[in-house]
């Protein structure tokens, strides 16, 4: 009999979307929320660059609106740009007030401000940051937070497996009901009840061999939305950070735009600069342009890797501004006061995710998605630096202003089946999971990456296909481990991805083809949305 747990509300994931949700929502509900490993890794953890809001005297709402929309390259929502881009200044105010640190200038009366960077895509100095470790400051105040909140428990090392619908059990109307979530300390799988669920499970970049996202983003929360029958949309825009440093120990690890924010240059293994080539902007042009150019020189080229050079600075203000990439890089013997750093791109955000309305809420009632797991229209064919942990943050609020009007009137679930183990076994062959996990980062990373054509994809879709069946054999007979779950998750990712890119017939934003290389503009732009077979819950 599998343990069963009751909450008024299911909130999987523990990064800054889970938990300002959390925190958010709390005085009035009490809230389960799942981490799959430690509580604070996650992508929100890594973040470097920043937050970008609008507070600079010269900006203004309407040019933070119109960058975005440049950078969604004519796929973003306008009137959530706007929702998003308005709420920025009260965002930030309500980090400050859950003890958040940001990295602070002297003014000129003598007090002192919030220091605001640049990066690509964005007109103006917008980005509130907490020097080179944005994520961190914000994870670690807001966990402590929730640790010491009464109505909040949170579940380290529970990995949720999939949703329990209504409709799943034959019920009516459709709704979410829980969750069964394994955890991973005792093996053992666990039945959450809630009158209402969110996703707030991250990203899905590890579906690539080279990434900056921690082991946590396969694309969990898109996968159980997908199977519980709610559509996605726009899976085709991965985008890769044009600068990770390239280094054989360094795993995953990024070298923050903000970087190229305050003036460092990007080069050739001659030490000539290129940007300029590929367009005005040069260095600060929006992510999908950067990565492109640096791809594209570093096949022209046949070397692995380019450089980024911010040596012109002074060691003092490079190690007051990017503390951490300073100390990184010295560990592998690169002093980037002196040296330029080498720099490859990787997989490094997802676009796309579950379609969500203005409230959050997904296909399926009571099902809410935030955060990076969300498609909400913000990010278009291209997201634009530093908006992503702005969105996280604004839709937790819409999401929390949501459910403050409707769980009242939300019913609890009735009695829902255990889990049941009793027509599996332990698995023999475990080489089968890790083979075919490490197949599907190198073919997604080989055909479906930067630069893509017809061909490529119709490679990768057929060895989605043939790994889907042997996966769900392998998940019909053998008791779920994390991997294994991740698994079945991951190529679920792969497989939308790939049919979304065959489905765009152009190349916009992210989106890169060799055999449609421009954007179609005979027609208006349209989402590319996939939607499940609405019974489809294996
Ligand atoms: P995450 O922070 O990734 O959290 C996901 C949570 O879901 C984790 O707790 C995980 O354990 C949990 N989870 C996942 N699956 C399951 C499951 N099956 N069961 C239980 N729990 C599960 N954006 C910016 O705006 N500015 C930046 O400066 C910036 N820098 C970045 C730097 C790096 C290196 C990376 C990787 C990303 C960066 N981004 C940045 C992007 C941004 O950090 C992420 O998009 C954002 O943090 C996502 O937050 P989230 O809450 O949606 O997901
Ligand atoms: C970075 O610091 O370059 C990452 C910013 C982002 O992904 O928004």
């Amino acid at each position: 009999m599998s343990e069963s747990l009751d909450y008024d509300i299911l909130i999987i994931g523990s990064g800054a979307a889970g938990l300002s949700l959390a925190l958010r929502i709390a005085d009035m509900a009490r809230v389960a929320v799942l981490s799959k490993t430690q509580l604070q890794e996650c992508s929100t953890f890594y973040a470097q660059g920043g937050i970008s809001a609008v507070l600079d005297a010269d900006d203004s709402l309407e040019a933070h609106i119109e960058d975005t929309l440049d950078a969604g390259a004519g796929l973003c929502d306008p009137d959530i740009v706007r929702l998003v881009v308005s709420q920025g200044k009260d965002c930030i105010e309500w980090l400050l007030r859950q003890g958040v640190t940001f990295t602070e200038v002297e003014s000129e009366d003598g007090g002192k401000h919030l220091h605001l960077t640049r990066e690509g895509g964005h007109s103006h100095r917008r980005i509130v940051h907490a020097a080179d470790a944005t994520g961190k400051a914000l994870e670690t105040s807001l966990l402590a937070r929730a640790k010491a909140h009464d109505h909040i428990d949170l579940f380290e090392c529970h990995n949720a497996i999939d949703l329990i619908t209504a409709n799943k059990l034959n019920l009516s109307p459709q709704r979410v009901l829980g969750a069964y979530v394994l955890d991973r300390n005792r093996q053992k799988v666990k039945l959450f009840r809630a009158r209402a669920v969110v996703l707030a499970t991250g990203g899905a970049a590890k579906v690539y061999l080279y990434t900056s996202n921690p082991d946590t983003a396969t694309g969990d929360g898109l996968a159980m939305a997908w199977r519980a029958g709610c559509r996605v949309a726009n899976m085709e825009f991965m985008q890769f950070h044009p600068t990770c440093l390239y280094h054989p120990e360094a795993r995953s690890f990024l070298i923050s735009e903000a970087l190229r924010g305050e003036g460092g240059k990007l080069l050739l293994p001659d030490g000539e600069r290129f940007m300029h080539r590929f367009d005005p902007r040069q260095e600060l042009a929006p992510r999908d342009i950067v990565a492109r150019a640096i791809d594209h020189e570093i096949k022209r080229l046949g070397v692995d890797c380019l450089y980024l050079d911010i040596s012109h600075k002074s060691p003092e203000f490079i190690k007051s501004h990017f503390p951490t990439i300073y100390e990184r890089c010295l560990q592998y013997n690169i002093d980037i006061t002196e040296q330029p750093i080498p720099v490859v791109p990787a997989a490094h955000y997802t676009c796309g995710g579950v379609i969500t309305d203005s409230r959050a809420r997904t296909d399926i009632p009571n099902l809410y998605a935030i955060g990076e797991t969300a498609c909400t229209g913000l990010h278009g064919a291209n997201r634009m630096a530093s908006n992503s942990l702005l969105e996280c943050l604004v839709f937790a609020k819409q999401a929390a202003d949501d459910l403050r009007r409707q769980l009242p009137a939300l019913p609890s679930p009735p009695p829902l089946p255990p889990w049941d183990e009793s027509q599996v076994t332990d698995s023999d062959e475990e080489v089968v999971v890790s083979h075919n996990w490490d197949e599907i980062r190198r073919f997604m990373w080989d055909y479906v990456g930067i630069v893509r054509t017809n061909k490529r994809l119709q490679r990768a879709l057929r060895r989605t296909e043939m790994l889907k069946q042997e996966i769900a054999e392998y998940y019909g007979n053998f008791r779920v481990t994390s991997d294994l779950l991740e698994l079945r998750n991951l190529i679920i990712a792969a497989e939308l991805i790939v049919r979304s890119a065959m489905t765009r017939r152009e190349s916009r934003g992210l989106h890169y083809t060799l055999d449609y290389p421009d954007p179609d503009n005979s027609k208006p732009a349209v989402d590319t949305i996939l939607a499940p077979s609405l019974r489809s819950n294996s």
